[in-house]
């Protein structure tokens, strides 16, 4: 058993679709450790995202990242980062596979609904830039 961390994305929030992705995950079978509803600063987006500062859409990503709230969350589950990228799909939501979150409820590659950490390493520092020792269970 391993772990992951995700953030529904505002464009996701904002249009209403929390329940429904908070759903498949479920019955994908990840365990919820951690959940919160936040609003990330400018600076939280920067030091998160600080991985694509030189990236050309860095300033999209952080304008994006902080327009709205998010759900923050820790999953766990056996081989969690490789199956929640599967269950989420391709970055663009134009190349992800039938079925998955972002081909349900991504707008465009910037806006694509959520994150997922891409390895057990990041799924950790992720993790604890959210939330602390006392909020997972
Ligand atoms: P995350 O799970 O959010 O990390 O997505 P990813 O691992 O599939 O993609 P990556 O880490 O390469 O990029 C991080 C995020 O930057 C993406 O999820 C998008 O929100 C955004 N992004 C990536 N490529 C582009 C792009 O070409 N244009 C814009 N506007 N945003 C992009
Ligand atoms: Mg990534």
């Amino acid at each position: 058993t391993n772990r992951t961390f995700t953030m529904i994305k505002p464009d996701a929030v904002e249009n209403g679709h929390t329940g429904a992705i908070l759903e498949k995950i479920n019955a994908a079978g990840f365990r919820i450790v951690a959940m919160k509803k936040t609003h990330m600063t400018k600076r939280d987006a920067e030091t998160f995202y600080a991985i694509h500062n030189e990236r050309p859409f860095f300033g999209e990503l952080v304008e994006f990242m902080t327009r709205g709230p998010i759900v923050a969350a820790i999953l766990e589950k056996e081989n969690a980062v490789e199956d929640f990228r599967t269950l989420i799909g391709a970055t663009n939501p134009a190349e992800a596979a039938e079925g998955t979150i972002r081909k349900l409820f991504a707008t465009s590659i910037g806006e694509n609904a959520v994150h997922g950490s891409d390895s057990d390493e990041n799924a950790a520092i992720e993790g604890s830039f959210h939330f602390s020792g006392r909020e997972m269970f």
